[in-house]
């Protein structure tokens, strides 16, 4: 599987993946994911915001099911791992099951959500944010990537109906628990040495926009005091967000930017940036923001926010528990899972080992020998949650 998926989207230049939504890499991940359910004999269904399932069983008759899984789109020149070590995994997991004979009493699903990391239309999440109701269905529906297609267009040309974006309480019946496995982005199990985690909690984190305005004109002989430059505007907020990120314990990103008309010999007309800042705690991200914005002389126009998951601690502690006290960490990083928490899914996340850490670069590792420890973990948690009653493992 993994092998099938690598030349998928990858930039040959980079090494980096470029798998966005809708786009065809991406229709050729989805297409992937829909052979290997088939492959396996599983019912696949496209819910109404797109997000793809793999069913075991049925869960509108045998359901709520235990659903595992994660996302295949990626950032700008994107890892290998982010986002589809947990489909991978899942349907690996899956096999395993099966090998061992193991017969679910509960059906199991395999999960690919829609446009996790929002890199063409700037909202993360849309697939998961859809079917939960927290992402207003015309509002992504008029989303726009930076070539002036809308979601919906994007939707309409891949063969998928956009009229029917929205919560979705059909889907969302069927899911009783989800566990997401990713690979960490961090290093916390390196230095704790351990190959597989349990996240504990995902910080609070939000995207603004930023339109910061001046007047184009000759970059030679325009006089320095004449010149009304945007530009200068911009430095000044990237500079404050730093700033402000530390004397607040967050961090503060600005990672993307649409300079008009962007020219080398042209002070721009406008420059429009993009701010990523989280934190632990809710008001110390707001202050960053406030911060930045009132440096910048201008709105921070909040794109997303996601407010602090604490995911469910009954859960949580049966996984480590089940995984031989694996450590319990949080992230800072924004996971469908996350997004499910929020609206009261059971939900938990399984972390494999990054040994540098680095993630959504082309750089992004993990050891084949930790991404066979993620599967069965996995294994073993799924056959614990679809253990016929009274025939769950006993904790480790
Ligand atoms: C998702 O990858 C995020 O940006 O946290
Ligand atoms: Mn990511
Ligand atoms: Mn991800």
């Amino acid at each position: 599987m993994w092998a099938d998926l690598l030349p998928v989207g990858r930039d040959a230049a980079t090494g980096g993946y470029r798998r966005h939504a809708w786009a065809p890499a991406d229709l050729t991940c989805r297409e992937w994911f829909a052979a290997e359910a088939v492959r396996r004999g599983l019912d696949v269904t496209v819910d109404r915001n797109g997000n793809q399932w793999a069913w075991w069983g049925d869960p509108d008759a045998d359901g709520p099911g235990v659903v595992t899984g994660s996302h295949l789109d990626s950032v700008p020149d994107g890892g290998a791992y982010d986002g589809p070590l947990g489909v991978v995994t899942a349907f690996a997991a899956l096999d395993l099951l099966r090998e061992r004979g193991h017969q679910p009493s509960r059906p199991l699903g395999v999960v690919s959500f829609t446009d996790e990391e929002g890199a063409r239309f700037g909202i993360a999440c849309t697939g998961s944010r859809l079917l939960t109701g927290v992402l207003d269905a015309d509002r992504a529906r008029s989303l726009t990537d930076a070539d002036g297609t809308t979601l919906s267009d994007a939707m309409t040309a891949a063969g998928q109906d956009p009229a029917h974006l929205g919560r979705d309480d059909e889907t969302l019946r069927r899911v009783g628990t989800l566990v997401e496995l990713h690979v960490e982005q961090g290093r916390a199990l390196v230095d704790v040495g351990a190959p597989v985690g349990v996240a504990s909690s995902i910080w609070p984190h939000g995207r603004w926009r930023l339109d910061l305005m001046g007047e184009a004109n000759h970059a030679g002989t325009t006089r320095l005091e004449d010149r009304d430059d945007p530009m200068l505007r911009l430095a000044t907020a990237v500079l404050a967000a730093r700033e402000s990120a530390t004397e607040h314990g967050a961090v503060a990103t600005v990672g993307r930017l649409a300079v008009h008309p962007n020219g080398t010999n042209a002070i721009p007309s406008s420059v429009r940036a993009w701010l990523d800042a989280r934190g632990a705690a809710e008001a110390d991200v707001r202050a960053v923001v406030a911060e930045v914005a009132d440096a910048a002389g201008a709105a921070a126009v909040e794109e997303s926010w996601t407010p602090e998951v604490t995911f469910a601690p009954q859960l949580r502690d049966r996984l480590a528990a089940l995984l031989g006290g694996a450590p319990v960490l949080p992230t800072a990083a924004g996971h469908d899972a996350g997004i499910l928490a929020d609206a009261g899914v059971d939900a938990a996340m399984l972390f494999v080992r990054n040994p540098t850490g680095i993630s959504h670069s082309p750089a992004e590792h993990a050891e084949d020998d930790d991404c066979a420890a993620g599967v069965e973990a996995l294994a073993v948690v799924l056959a614990d949650l679809t253990a016929p009653a009274g025939n769950e493992a006993a904790p480790a």
